[in-house]
């Protein structure tokens, strides 16, 4: 496949190759569109992204960025939501105008409503021009649970309980406080990216990434669309990338 896979020796190499990659998309669009990702493998990608924009070496003044999910029910202040975690992450830490860091509101009346106007405000920012991605221990992206047809769009879904058991250290790690729904862009809207960029490290994402890389294309493991693309990049560090 067409897919580009780097695999370097430790989790500190994979999140600075990938700091990297996104710092370069950055760089080279007057007006860069970027779609990102939460969970704790990317904590340390956005610490990365802040040195340099500390540095002086980043400007995010003239960017747009779409969050892949968050959850529903979730206050948009409350510490375990997405929104949260970007601004602490990210958003608060760069000179990114206020309303440029697009997140799905878990907390909408009507979530479809939402949706739909989320993936109208994808469209209308030109679309996402590099995508980063993690991966759950259920094969998704986003969270797009099993069965998740390749052509879905930003949509609720149920998070699958293993999903819930994952992330559940945010809450009291007990997985029945993890919400039990979620906002997710769809397996379509992300594979709609000019550009994927998936980063996993860790013995535990082995597994996954195996059947992710050599499984069969299945909607039954969602990050085997990513085989699909025509521009994906992978980084794994060698725990991550130890059974493919
Ligand atoms: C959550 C996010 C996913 C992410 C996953 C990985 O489930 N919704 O988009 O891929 O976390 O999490 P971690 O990096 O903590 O392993």
């Amino acid at each position: 496949n067409q897919m580009n896979i780097i695999t370097v020796p430790t989790p500190t190499e994979a999140v600075e190759r990938a700091a990297a990659i996104v710092a370069d998309e950055i760089r080279s669009h007057a007006a860069p569109v970027l779609g990102f990702a939460t969970g704790r493998t990317m904590e340390s990608l956005y610490a990365l992204l802040v040195a340099r924009y500390r540095k002086g070496a980043l400007d995010f003044s003239s960017m747009t960025s779409f969050n892949l999910d968050e959850y529903v029910g979730i206050a948009t202040s409350a510490p375990q939501s997405y929104h949260t975690y970007m601004h602490e992450h990210l958003f608060d830490q760069v000179n990114m105008p206020a309303g440029h860091g697009h997140i799905p509101d878990g907390m909408a009346v009507d979530l479809n409503a939402e949706c739909a106007a989320y993936e109208n405000r994808i469209r209308a920012s030109g679309g996402i021009h590099l995508q980063l991605l993690g991966i759950g221990d259920t094969g998704h992206i986003g969270f797009n649970e099993p069965p998740s047809a390749f052509d879905t769009r930003t949509r609720p879904v149920v998070l699958d309980p293993v999903t819930r058991q994952q992330n559940a250290g945010m809450f009291g790690n007990n997985p029945d406080a993890v919400p039990e729904r979620a906002l997710t862009m769809g397996v379509g809207t992300i594979l709609d990216a000019k550009r994927l960029l998936l980063l996993a490290v860790g013995s535990g994402k082995a597994d996954i990434i195996n059947e992710a890389l050599n499984g069969p294309i299945s909607e039954k493991v969602s990050a085997t669309a990513i085989r699909l693309h025509d521009n994906a990049t992978l980084i794994l560090d060698e725990a991550a990338a130890s059974i493919w």
